[in-house]
This record gives C-alpha cells, structure tokens and sequence, in this order.
C-alpha cells in the first residue's frame, strides 16, 4: 500500500507540476510581451517629442541649449540615457550614465541615419540588457540633420519575469501539499478503508464466522471484485452448510435431501441424459429501466427446486420470454445461459403476441383451467378462440423443445402446470423416445366438475402423452383417475395408480412440494422475534401487541375474505384483544387484466377498511393491508414476527405459505391456522386444522392460537419443522425425477393419430 501511494503521489506531483509549469510559462510570455510593448510605446512617444525639441536646437546651431535639453530629459524611470549625434554620427550630446557605457557609434543609430527610418530592439551594453530606439533627426527641408538615441535598461522586465515565476512556485509547491494531504485522506477513505473491510469479511468467510457482507457503498470501487467474490461467499457458505448438515445428519442416521444430494442423485438417474424443464414463467426475468436492464428471480419455489438440478445438469429450462429486455438479452436462437452470474445451464425463451398471452394465459388457463380446478365458486369461462390460443401455444412450446431435444438420444422432459396440458402429447408424438413428465400444481377436480370443460377430452387425452403425471396429494390423483375413466377410452389401472391408452402407460402419483427448509443458524442482523416485532409495529406505525400473518396473492381461491371475518368474528368474541391483536395481510397483485381478479382486490380493500373503521382506535387497527409483492426476505421478517399464521385458502393444491411459515420458526414459536382444503394440510397435522367458511371456528381457532400453552406450541412445532426438513423441495424434485427415470417404458406399438382418435369417440357417443 505504501508503494501505490508512493507511485499514486509521485505521479500526481510530476503531472500537476508539469501542467502548472507549461501555463505559468505562457502567463509569464504574455507578461514578458505585455511590458515590451509597453516599454516600446514609451521609448516611441518619448522619442518623438525629444526629437521635435533636438530638430529645432540642431536648425539653430545651439549645441549647449542641445546639451541643457538632454540634461533635463534624463531622469526618466527606467531611461539610461539619451545622445544625440550629428549627420555623420559623431556624439553632440549625451546622458552621463549612458556615456559611461557606450563608447562607439551604436549601429542601430548608423542604420537609421543610413536608410532614414527608425530602429530599435534589445541589445546588450556592457552586460546589461537595454532597449534602444535610434531615429534621424531632420532640418526644416527635410534634409537629415543627425540622429538621436533613446536607451531604456530593461532589468525592470527581467524583475518583473522573475517576480512571476518566484510566485509560480509558491503556488506549485502549495498544490504539491495540498495533492499529497488530499491523496493520502481519500487513500484511507476509499482504499484502505474498504479493503480493510473487505479483508475482514473475506477472513470471517473463511473462518465460518457469519458476517453480512459490506454494503456496496462501502466496498465502493471493488464492487467489480464484490460482484464476482459474493457468490463465491455465498457458494462457499452454502457448501460449508452442507457438509455441516451432511456430517450432523451422518451422526445421527439420518436421511435429509440437500441440493447438493439432489444434484448427484438426479445426474446419476439422468445416467447421461439430458433434462429439458417447461413452465410458463421463466427463471430469469430481465427489465429494463432507462439505460440498465435488471434481472429479477421470481419468487418462486420452483425456480429453488429445479434450479440446482439444471445447474448439476447443465439442461436446459424452456419458459415463456416476459420481460421488456428478454429480448435483448438472447441469442440469435432465443437462448442465454443462466444464473447470470454463474452461467450453467441454458434458458430458452418463447416469444408469445399479446393476443396469445390473452387467449392462453389470461383466458383459457387462468379464466378456465384455474377456476375449473378449484373450488371456489367462481364460474370458469371457456371460449373457444381461448382454446385456439392455448393449442398454438402449447404447439408454439412443443416446437421449441422439440428444437432444443434434436439430437438427444434419451432426453427427460419436465413440464409444469396446467398451463400445459396437451404438451406431453404433442411431444411424445414427435419424439417417442423422450420421458415425459408433468407436475400439476393444482387441484383436480372430481369428475362431474371437470366435465363441465367443453374440451375435457383433449386435455386429458394430451397429459395422458406424459409417461408420469404429478399431483399434489393422492386425493387428486384418484380424482384425475376418475375422469379419465369417465371420459376417455382407457385402461384404469387403480392398483398402480397408472392409465394405458393407445398402448401407452401413465404413472399418476402424488409428489407432494415443499419448501427450501435448513438447519442454517439465524442470519447476522436477524433480529429474534420479539425484536422484529417491535421493528416491524414500529415501522408501519401502529401499536399491537399481537400479530397476525398471512401472505397470498390477491387471488379469490385463497379466502382472504373469509380470514378478514374471521377476524373481525375473534375481535367480537373476545373484544379483550381489542386494541391489542393486528392482523397483517401480505397481498401480491397478480393477474390484474382478469376483470375477476380486479373486482376481487377492490373486494379484499373495502373489507379491509370496513372492519378498520369499524374497530380501529388511536394507533391501533385490526387489519394492516400490504398490497405490494414483497422479496423473501421481507416476507420472512413477518414470519418470524407473527404470534400465528393464517392459511385460510377455499381450496389449494399444496400452499407453499404454510411451510414457509414452519421453515422460518427456527425459534420454534408461532402456531399456523391451515385450511382443511389445502394439500398442505395433510402433511401439517400440528396446525390448527380449520374450515376457512366456518367464519366463527376459524376465529375461535385464533383465540386458540394466541392462548396456546408454549409447550404445546413448541412441540407442534418440533413436529411441523421436522415433517418440512424430512420432506423439502429437494426431496420433491428427487423423488418426481427419480421416478420418471425409473419408470418402465413399453414403447407403444402402434400410435394412432389423437385427433382422429378423439374425433372417432365422439361420433361413437354421438
Ligand atoms: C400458482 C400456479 C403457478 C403459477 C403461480 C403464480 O401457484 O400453480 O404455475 O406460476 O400460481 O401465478 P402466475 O400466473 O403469476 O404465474
């Protein structure tokens, strides 16, 4: 350090003292000019009107009147003296001081009287350096009558020159402290300081110590290093974790999946394959906001479970391009590696028009297929020019996997949703060789319910391409069963949970999803509880002594409303928490151009306000709505805030909220409040199991919560947490691709066209 400020100053006072020298010296130039020509006009004007008096003394013949003149003229600042010479350039009167240093005819004078005209110039006399102007002197008739010399002794100039340059190197030498002092303060500001810091948090890493990493304003100028060495942090972190968790878990005999554990058990399953993942939304999303392009990670368990097995497999995701800069940030095929930081595995992007979007995605996935599986009562709507967008899309998809698979001998093919569901069809047609699998991340329905769907065959007809078809929990695999039975010319085969149509056999089983759950140790700076509930009441500005969570998107499935009665029920039934128990809503906007979802968030608003205003006292409100999405770790601040969480959906596949929930209490504290008509509740039995349409029960469950004995509340969830570890996301992905690469494939023998299939059944029922 000490050299590269050595170096850093050095440099700094030879270019500042280069750069000061060159202007002072056009300054001192200037000057030098500046005075010359002043001493010209002078010695100019004076000499005329010596001349005019020596011309009429030199008519007259008056040597001494000549001589008296020159006397008199002489003590002029900085005049050495004055001569005046006859025509043939003998002296005739001359200043003593400038006899004394003259002695012959000087030839500026010879010069002058020879061609008529004036001269003048510098020159040296004696070791001084004088100015001199010679001019003739002339009679009445013009005729030359003689000469005369003005001599001027410019050592003044050169003082003057001098005085400047003496200044120029006070300043120099003035900036030369300044630059020093300066450059050693910022040295220490931005430098030392920094990397000081930097190296303190590099040896907390490398010790185990858990530090937070500096802030960015303060690593300042590494910031390009910070950006390259916090993943390394954050692998190396996640590493030592692992190995942790490995080696506890080796102790005590247990079998917990990781990422790492997932990622080798998964490349050893694909045993060469290559893993080919669909979803309608993408890992990555990039935006652009003026002159930088973000990239944000959806918050979404998905992209945690899938991601390490991508990255372990170097696969390959194919999702829907809908960011504003997704575009600008692909190949010419469509295609970037991913994560940006790291890039292991390729995103490939499907570019849909806005009215696909509509039809697809707005219209037959989410205005059909989503009601149509969940019990809500909210009435699907099907149209067809919906369903044509929904089969050019999922065409549209096929196509690109179908690209993205050329060449591959035995790829696997992981679809997801109910965004997809005549995708496994599609693709097995073209390629039969490939394993299919789709993960149907919503309920499904009875039978008589999904019937009401004009293109139920279809859809069932296109899933049934799929080789293993993924539900939730069991109750909606016999559901699927069900219906396939009813609508569809198949094989049910219910002792394996399979169906055999066209001689092809489906695997429908249960995988139920979960979360990313660790062992890790509360983070630097997390605060416990208490401390965050304080922070947090603190920062939305009311007083509460209880909290209350729940965390949805605004969607109508997830009984809001009902929570917020239920609410307003417990606030009745015991009006002593009145003033004391806030309820804090975490709602993300989501599919706001569906006019059902835009009512719906008006809907939650006015009951929010409704119960506000009718209970809210000083500081105090019973209900807290946060309209807005909030990141994972927002969100987690309010988990482990909350007394209780509330999960009160109508109906829910999995609900992923509740074992969040468990994941985050690593205190063990907090008691959830599960719908009955969630996946989730099957697996939560420590919960306090509710139906979310019984408005009082779920308030009596809230008063239960809140008076739970703490044993009780930290046993359940002992148990709650354990049941998430066993069961994590990672378990998920590993046993969903596990067993579609140990499926047996009969390879169908003779496939006929789905199309004409279908068509033959319905002019058979008709
Ligand atoms: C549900 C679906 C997911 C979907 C998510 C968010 O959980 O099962 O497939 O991604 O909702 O909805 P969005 O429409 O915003 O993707």
């Amino acid at each position: 350090m000490r050299a590269l400020s050595l170096r850093l100053i050095v440099a700094l006072i030879v270019g500042v003292t280069l750069v000061s020298l060159a202007s002072s010296w056009y300054e001192v130039q200037a000057e030098k000019d500046a005075l010359r020509r002043d001493l010209q006009h002078k010695a100019e004007t004076f000499g005329e009107s010596v001349a005019s008096n020596a011309e009429l003394y030199l008519e007259a013949g008056d040597r001494l009147g000549l001589e008296q003149m020159v006397q008199r003229f002489s003590n002029r600042d900085h005049l050495l003296g004055i001569g005046i010479y006859n025509a043939d350039g003998s002296s005739l009167a001359m200043t003593p001081d400038l006899s004394a240093v003259l002695s012959d005819t000087p030839a500026g004078l010879t010069n002058a009287l020879r061609d008529n005209r004036v001269e003048s110039g510098s020159m040296r006399l004696h070791f001084r350096r004088v100015y001199m102007l010679a001019a003739p002197l002339h009679l009445a008739d013009k005729s030359v009558a003689g000469g005369i010399i003005i001599v001027y002794d410019t050592a003044y100039i050169r003082a003057a020159i001098f005085r400047v340059w003496g200044r120029v190197f006070v300043h120099i030498a003035i900036q030369m402290l300044v630059i020093v002092g300066l450059t050693l303060l910022i040295l220490r500001w931005s430098l030392t300081g920094p990397i000081a810091r930097a190296a303190l948090w590099m040896k907390a890493l490398r010790t185990g110590r858990n530090v937070a990493q500096p802030l960015a304003r303060d690593l300042d100028f590494l910031l390009p290093l910070t950006r390259e060495v916090a993943p390394l942090a954050a692998s190396m972190k996640e590493a030592r974790e692992a190995a942790e968790i490995e080696a506890r878990l080796r102790n005590t005999n247990e079998s917990r999946w990781t990422a790492q554990r997932l990622a080798d058990h998964v490349r050893s399953k694909l045993n060469g394959s290559n893993l080919f993942v669909v979803s309608n939304r993408e890992p990555y999303i990039h935006n652009r906001q003026g002159n930088t392009i973000t990239v944000t990670v959806p918050a979404s368990g998905l992209v945690t479970a899938i991601e390490p097995i991508l990255c372990a497999c170097n696969g390959t995701w194919v999702a829907h391009g809908s960011g504003n800069a997704d575009a600008e940030t692909v190949d010419s095929n469509d295609r970037l590696k991913v994560p940006p930081d790291d890039p292991r595995y390729t995103l490939r992007r499907v570019w849909l028009s806005a009215e696909e979007e509509e039809g697809y995605y707005n219209g037959f996935a989410n205005e059909g297929l989503w009601p149509l599986c969940h019990m809500a009562h909210t009435r699907p709507t099907f149209r067809a020019s919906d369903w044509e967008h929904y089969n050019q899309v999922n065409q549209r998809f096929a196509d690109a996997l179908v690209e993205e698979m050329a060449g591959e001998e035995h790829p696997v093919v992981l679809i997801q949703d109910y965004h997809f569901a005549l995708l496994p069809r599609m693709v097995k047609d073209r390629l039969p060789h490939a394993r299919i699998a789709i993960f149907w991340h919503i309920p499904w329905p009875n039978s008589e319910a999904f019937s009401i769907c004009p293109w139920q065959q279809e859809l069932l007809d296109g899933l049934l391409g799929a080789d293993l078809i993924g539900f939730h929990v069991q109750a909606h695999c016999n559901n699927f069963l069900n219906t396939v039975d009813r609508v569809l010319e198949a094989r049910v085969d219910r002792e394996h949970f399979s169906v055999k149509r066209n001689n092809h056999w489906s695997s429908v089983l249960p995988f139920p999803i979960s979360v990313e759950s660790s062992d890790e140790i509360i983070a630097a700076g997390e605060r416990n509880a208490e401390e965050e509930r304080s922070a947090l009441i603190a920062e939305l500005g009311i007083e509460a002594t209880f909290l209350g969570v729940g965390v949805d998107r605004v969607d109508y499935t997830k009984g809001i409303i009902e929570r917020f009665l239920a609410v307003e029920s417990f606030l009745e039934r015991y009006p002593r928490y009145q003033g004391k128990f806030t309820f804090i809503q975490i709602g993300a906007p989501t599919r706001s151009r569906i006019q059902r979802y835009a009512d719906f968030q008006a809907e939650v608003e006015a009951e929010a306000n409704r119960i506000n205003d009718r209970f809210r006292r000083g500081k105090w409100r019973p209900i807290v709505f946060l309209n807005r999405q909030h990141t994972h770790q927002e969100v987690r601040r309010y988990y482990r805030a909350a007394h209780v969480c509330m999960v009160t959906s109508l109906h829910d596949g999995m609900n992923l909220v509740a074992k969040e929930y468990v994941a985050a209490r690593h205190d063990e504290r907090g008691v959830l409040i599960l719908s009955r008509f969630t996946g989730a509740a099957r697996d939560l039995l420590d919960a306090i199991i509710v139906n979310p349409y019984d408005i009082q029960s779920t308030a009596d469950a809230i008063a239960q919560a809140l008076n739970m004995d703490i044993g009780e509340m930290i046993e359940r969830m002992q148990r709650m947490r354990k049941s998430v570890k066993e069961h994590n996301i990672y378990w998920w992905a590993g046993s969903l691709i596990g067993d579609l690469c140990d499926l047996r494939i009969k390879k169908a023998k003779n496939t006929k066209s789905v199309k004409a299939f279908i068509s033959k059944k319905a002019t058979k029922e008709s």
